[in-house]
């Protein structure tokens, strides 16, 4: 069943052709700064309440008649059917024959099945299991949080294993009361596990190895240095000072961790966050916190599961994105984090968006011929704007930005949030206006797009509900371009690659090696 069967690729729909026929006739060309004067309502009609998240998408280069025919495109898609297939554990991600259940992961104990639907069946059972390694982790983590003899939390893992942990650690730090520090080591430059062994000792060290597969090099190479690390300074016991966090529990066994919470293949590793990859952050904030964090992601599972098109926040945005990358070619989208928490979402969003719909073929491996996912960056304001945003305003392209912000902050100095909140606020509305009163270098196009992401304050049931958000737009555009959203064969040629210049790289074989690699490989060895 599903498979993405039934789905039809967005250019095989009536509405495409009509989509392109109303972007050259008049979307084209539309002017933001002229609609909000025709029409007093356009900020009501172009936002979108949803749980946590406040979105404002009146900035943005849309008219209703161009979201109405989106909204025909994702119906004639299946859009419906085919998030319906993912929430009933059907094995959309063809590729690998695996369901996509992260949302299982999010789901409270209290949640309710209909016993005569076998696909539901299944999820419910799931859901039993999936109940009980949370438990037993968040259980973990509450003894691991009173042992005041560990001191440090090491996290060593990299790509899902790592982006998450990282972004929300540092994004909730306001919740984390343990005193305790977290490291979080992913590249296998070994001057990073280095700097952190450095401040460490092994007595009061706990390292965490998060990997899904328990097989990624970076990680494993990681992981026997720390444990080398821990030995040579007399330490023994492997069970108290490692834990292993992985799909593949016979690994870390074999690797001598006793200490293991297990998670399953139908769970992403960009998406893994909520499963037991999320030890650092439970952790840091507490069971009740955790708790929190998966309950806002829930609220959002749940509006993208049961809106209506037309009022579902993640389809309106995902809409907006297939619009701005294959209508008006925007190449890129910039993230503005305007909360200096989410230092690492941009990041965190690069995985997530690029990984899962950075792809040139159908989900029946066939060529695409229009865009897909866009480059995705983006740093905290309002730092970007004494870096790169002259571009944003100035340059030569449209890039649309993504402001995300908070109403208030827990901790913040006098006066602070309130020139935070201006600068974001004028900064979205000086790409909207633009200024041609100045004359030459001086002067702004304007018009130019911006959403407004807004929270009242950055908590763990905001933060899950803002990257459910995420996840769920990310799945509309994935959908509407025919994709699997849930693979990655694009890192695959590289890993293999690098096995076979690792070897060279010792015995100085070049043999059969194109010019380039050959030429460095000789001045790297000389
Ligand atoms: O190489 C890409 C990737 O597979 C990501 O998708 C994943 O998040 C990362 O590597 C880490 O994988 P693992 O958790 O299995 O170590």
């Amino acid at each position: 069943m599903s498979q993405g069967a039934q789905r039809l690729r967005c250019d095989q729909t009536p509405a495409w052709p009509a989509l392109r026929g109303y972007f050259e006739s008049s979307g084209h060309s539309f002017d933001m700064r002229q609609a909000f004067a025709d029409d007093s309502q356009r900020f009501e009609r172009f936002s979108q309440p949803a749980p946590h998240v406040f979105a404002d998408l009146s900035k943005n280069l849309i008219d209703a008649p161009a979201e109405s025919l989106l909204m025909e495109l994702a119906a004639q898609c299946g859009l419906e059917d085919h998030r319906n297939a993912m929430f009933a554990g059907e094995r959309i991600n063809n590729t690998e024959n695996r369901s996509v259940m992260h949302f299982l992961l999010r789901k409270p104990p209290s949640a309710q099945y209909v016993p005569s639907q076998v696909a539901i069946d299944k999820v419910a059972d799931l859901h039993a299991e999936v109940l009980s390694v949370q438990e037993a982790m968040l259980a973990y983590a509450e003894q691991m949080r009173a042992d005041d003899a560990i001191t440090d939390i090491v996290n060593i893992g990299i790509g899902g294993s790592d982006l998450g942990p990282q972004m929300a650690v540092l994004a909730l730090g306001e919740f984390a009361t343990t005193g305790k520090r977290f490291h979080f080591v992913s590249n296998v430059d070994g001057q990073e596990l280095a700097s952190v062994l450095a401040r460490c000792k092994p007595d009061s060290t706990l390292f965490l190895i998060a990997s899904k597969t328990f097989t990624t090099t970076e990680t494993m190479a990681n992981a026997h240095s720390a444990r080398r690390w821990f030995e040579a300074a007399g330490g023994t016991d492997v069970a108290r000072h490692f834990a292993a966090l992985t799909t593949n529990v016979a690994a870390a066994h074999a690797f001598g961790i006793s200490t293991t919470f297990g998670f399953w293949d139908w769970v992403g590793g960009r998406y893994s966050l909520w499963s037991a990859i999320g030890l650092p952050l439970a952790m840091a904030i507490g069971a009740s916190h955790f708790r929190a964090f998966l309950g806002g992601a829930h609220a959002m599972d749940e509006h993208f599961r049961l809106q209506p098109l037309a009022c579902n926040l993640p389809v309106r945005l995902g809409l907006l994105d297939i619009w701005y990358r294959n209508f008006h070619r925007f190449g890129s989208r910039s993230l503005a984090p305007y909360n200096s928490a989410l230092n690492r979402l941009p990041a965190y969003l690069q995985q997530l968006e690029m990984e899962s719909n950075g792809k040139r073929v159908d989900a029946h491996g066939d060529l695409l011929p229009f865009d897909t996912a866009p480059v995705l960056w983006g740093e905290p304001g309002t730092n970007g704007q004494h870096a790169y945003f002259q571009m944003l305003h100035q340059g030569s392209a449209v890039v649309p930005v993504e402001f995300v912000a908070a109403t208030t902050a827990a901790k913040s100095l006098p006066g602070h949030q309130q020139k935070l909140l201006a600068n974001a606020l004028a900064q979205a509305q000086a790409l909207m206006r633009g200024r041609a009163d100045a004359g030459g270098h001086k002067d702004f196009p304007g018009n130019r797009p911006s959403t407004f992401l807004l929270l009242d304050e950055l908590t763990p049931a905001s933060l899950g509900a803002l990257l459910a958000l995420q996840e769920h737009r990310v799945f509309v555009s994935g959908a509407l371009w025919g994709l699997n959203s849930f693979d990655q064969w694009g890192v695959e040629l590289g890993k293999v690659l690098a096995q076979d210049i690792e070897q060279r790289l010792a015995t100085g074989d070049v043999s059969g090696l194109d010019g380039s690699t050959a030429g460095l490989m000789k001045k790297i060895r000389a």
